[in-house]
């Protein structure tokens, strides 16, 4: 082939790709939850892919692919073709896997395109029902005195219950006895009956037991009260002592690394537009959700949080000695 027939094949290629990516999505996307299904993470991608399916024009598609503590599924979208079709709806976890798992198979931020958060989500102190303490003051009084006798449970190593677990152990200077169950439904579930004593829980999954009066809430991580009516009486830790404690599980869109510009662009188009379908926001607030600031939803803001967020962590994990191999 001489010059100007290879240039001619060249442009010509060029030219069908970008025609590809002006028509993207013409298929249905898959989005990897790296959690199961039911729970927290679970409901979140399934609402965000309702609220998608008309700003992408297609189908989104729910794939969970869970395990040890969201890494399969970061793992699987990482190695997937970068061509906006398979996406990975991840929490706070993005951020601590890098410090928890000391093989891990991907490099945060470094393979992933950011495409923007999704929302904040405070999590909640609860404890079984049968617990004597009434309020945070009691609770603390409690803790001090049982010392690592007390049980905390959580989901798995790098799930959010774990990531809360620590910060909590660490703002009260006191150690417990952690008890990691495989996801949320077993840990609520032995919360509820008392195998366990205490769990620093997702709003999202904590509100309808609450709800239902069948755990007992003693604090909000986040800075602010929650407008819910079931915790209207609840302080924020900060306000019941704990000066500054402040953990927001947070959500976050990706795609794998290396996916056209143009399609990332399409994909945070169409993330803004379902962020703010009235619907989905009903549901967020219902579970104590907020959707983040427009600011968090460009690509590179989201990617500042990450990295911001991996550095804070990073070093709570390493003081706790909490690790994988
Ligand atoms: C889930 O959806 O199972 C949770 O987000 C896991 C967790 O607590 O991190």
């Amino acid at each position: 082939m001489n010059k100007f027939w290879r240039c001619g094949a060249g442009l010509a290629l060029l030219a069908s790709a970008s025609l590809a990516f002006a028509e993207f999505p013409d298929k249905p996307v898959t989005l990897v939850v790296p959690f199961a299904a039911g729970g927290p993470s679970d409901k979140i991608a399934r609402d965000l892919a309702e609220a998608l399916r008309k700003p992408l024009g297609q189908t989104v598609i729910v794939e969970n692919a869970a395990g040890a503590g969201g890494t399969i599924g970061s793992t699987k979208v990482a190695r997937a073709a970068p061509d906006g079709y398979t996406l990975l709806l991840h929490h706070i976890g993005m951020a601590t896997a890098p410090a928890l798992y000391r093989k891990l198979s991907y490099k945060v931020p470094e393979d992933f395109e950011t495409l923007g958060l999704i929302n904040e989500a405070p999590s909640v102190v609860i404890g079984k029902p049968m617990l004597a303490a009434n309020n945070f003051a009691e609770l603390r009084q409690w803790i001090a005195s049982n010392g690592g006798k007390v049980n905390l449970a959580h989901a798995g190593l790098g799930s959010a219950s774990h990531l809360c677990g620590l910060m909590f152990q660490s703002a009260l200077k006191t150690s417990m006895t952690p008890v990691p169950y495989k996801g949320t439904a077993p840990a609520m579930t032995d919360l509820i009956g008392g195998q366990v004593d205490l769990m620093c829980e997702q709003a999202t999954n904590a509100v309808p037991q609450i709800e239902g009066k069948k755990v007992k809430v003693y604090g909000i991580t986040s800075l602010k009260r929650l407008p819910l009516p079931s915790l209207k009486d609840a302080p924020t830790l900060s306000e019941a002592g704990l000066a500054d404690f402040n953990v927001q599980v947070w959500h976050g869109l990706y795609a794998p690394r290396g996916t056209p510009p143009a399609v990332l662009a399409k994909l945070n188009a169409a993330l803004r537009v379902a962020l703010k379908d009235p619907d989905l926001i009903k549901r967020e607030e219902a579970l104590g959700l907020t959707v983040v600031s427009d600011e968090r939803l460009e690509p590179a803001g989201h990617r500042k949080h990450l990295e911001a967020e991996k550095a804070r962590w990073s070093k709570v994990i390493k003081d706790a000695g909490e690790y994988a191999d």
